[in-house]
């Protein structure tokens, strides 16, 4: 859909947006078309009272007015915001309306200015009006609605739709990366997505690096992880350079890229098992937060980096028992081999040490504690860095892309001794979530570091099954923050 700033579509547009508060109070847009007393004469009748979740369809001449309940005015809570988006989207969806005045920018979202209520409406849209049909014969039914505008015409209001519409972008690329099927979705694929952003744009150079090159580097834990598949692991690296200053020191992302988790020898149980094709969601929302970024052309100097790989079982595979020595000359005991994101991650961390970076933030679904920890509404955030933590809480808070911070002190490392090797690669059955996180602290000793596990966060379960696209909304926002 095409968002923007346009006034006069109020009595042009064929759909009409308006805020019915509680206790059947009009918004300001809703008194402009209750000239006649109807909507009044609507809610006289009990047809709505202004309650979040209530919708209800009133005709003008050739133009539809969703009216739309908006609860206590100055009170709602952004979650409750998106509701009355989704709402009322739904309601619009199912019409022929093509062109819509959304006068939802009368709403007051509790701590927030129109900014925000721009950016959450035109990203809740994007995100509800998604689709992945690729895969299907008979393809989703499409919806008439093209255009939406909003009534006020301001540099807040341009450029609120404009990076919304960058955000939405990328959570669009990282969610039908993600959704993609492990037999067409392996690492060479993630890598062709890499190099696929160059070709956009002059700002990107990708490098993609073969098992060949990883061996000769000595990345013997990710080629550990990876030597049980017939897929080679493929590490595609895209570096968007766009900071005044050239030299200056870049923020690192990192992504685990696992386009299908097995477990390895430690065989993962049959159950669920096809969701393990979104164990590279990692890398997905990397790609996402470059392509976003792209989109919003920021003056910055920004690595993303995707850790693609398999984990199988096969006559071939890494066994539990292993001991890999790591790029950085540190060796693990692999005690299990369905633990495999921190030994590609550790590798890679190594890697990127070598763009001497202002920070590095990996994102991971990287293990089943975090959502026992957190649930499937916060992501996990672990940092050696309190500035950098705080960023990125801070970053998760304006857009709701939540995350919550898991300490890190010295204790946990304990958990992963091996009476063999200078590591484990797990530290038993407490704080799994948090001993990842410890494994991974042990390669990112040369610069400020956040680990972000979104295992819980990153795909939905059951009936609406599929990729949510987080983290990317969170990490963009980290990444505006840093032009300031
Ligand atoms: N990719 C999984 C983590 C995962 C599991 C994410 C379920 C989302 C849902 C990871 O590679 C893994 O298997 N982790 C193990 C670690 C354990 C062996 C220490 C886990 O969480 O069970
Ligand atoms: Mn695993
Ligand atoms: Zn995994």
């Amino acid at each position: 859909m095409k968002y923007s700033a346009n006034l006069t579509a109020l009595h042009t547009a064929d759909a009409v947006w308006v805020a019915i508060f509680e206790d059947g109070v009009l918004s300001e847009t809703a008194q402009q078309f209750d000239t006649q007393g109807e909507i009044s004469a609507l809610i006289k009748c009990g047809e709505i009272s202004g309650k979040i979740g209530e919708t209800s369809l009133l005709r003008q001449g050739s133009q539809r007015i969703f009216l739309v309940g908006a609860g206590k005015p100055q009170e709602i809570t952004e979650r409750q915001f998106k509701q009355m988006v989704q709402k009322a989207f739904q309601a619009t969806k199912a019409t022929s309306a093509k062109n819509l005045f959304n006068g939802l920018t009368d709403v007051k979202i509790k701590g927030r200015d129109l900014y925000w209520n721009v950016r959450f409406a035109i990203e809740t849209l994007e995100a509800e009006s998604y689709v992945f049909d690729q895969f299907k014969s008979q393809k989703a039914e499409t919806f008439a609605l093209e255009n939406v505008f909003f009534a006020i015409e301001t540099e807040e209001v341009q450029r609120a739709i404009q990076q919304a519409c960058a955000v939405a972008l990328g959570v669009k690329l990282a969610r039908d990366v993600a959704n993609c099927p492990p037999n067409v979705c392996n690492p060479k694929y993630l890598a062709d997505q890499a190099e696929t952003l160059e070709k956009r744009t002059a700002l990107v150079k990708t490098t993609v690096l073969g098992e060949k090159e990883m061996a000769e580097l000595g990345m013997n834990a990710y080629l550990g992880v990876s030597q049980g598949a017939k897929n080679e692991a493929q590490l595609a690296i895209m570096e968007y350079r766009n900071h005044p200053n050239p030299n200056a020191k870049p923020i690192v992302l990192v992504g685990k890229g696992l386009t299908f988790d097995a477990g390895g020898i430690s065989l993962k149980p049959a159950a669920e098992m096809d969701e393990m094709k979104y164990d590279m969601c990692g890398a997905a929302s990397v790609y996402g937060v470059m392509n976003a970024l792209v989109e919003l052309q920021l003056p910055l100097n920004v690595i993303g980096v995707l850790a693609g790989c398999e984990n199988l079982p096969d006559g071939n595979a890494y066994r539990p028992g292993d001991i890999l020595t790591t790029m950085n000359g540190l060796t693990v005991e692999v005690l299990n081999t369905d633990a495999e994101g921190r030994l590609v991650l550790c590798d890679t961390l190594t890697y990127v040490e070598r763009f001497e970076p202002e920070c590095v933030i990996d994102v991971a679904t990287l293990t089943g504690a975090c959502v026992v920890a957190l649930g499937q509404h916060n992501s996990g955030l672990v940092s050696t860095d309190d500035t950098l933590a705080e960023a990125l809480f801070n970053a998760s808070q304006q857009t709701q892309d939540k995350a919550w911070r898991l300490p890190l002190s010295e204790e946990y490392q304990e958990q992963l001794k091996s009476p063999f090797a200078d590591l484990a690669n797990i530290g038993g059955r407490w704080g799994g979530a948090i001993t990842a996180g410890a494994f991974l602290s042990n390669f990112t000793k040369k610069y400020p570091w956040a680990h972000l596990d979104i295992a819980g966060t990153a795909w939905l379960q059951g009936a609406n099954k599929g990729a949510t696209g987080r983290p990317v909304g969170l990490l963009t926002q980290f990444l505006m923050n840093q032009c300031q």
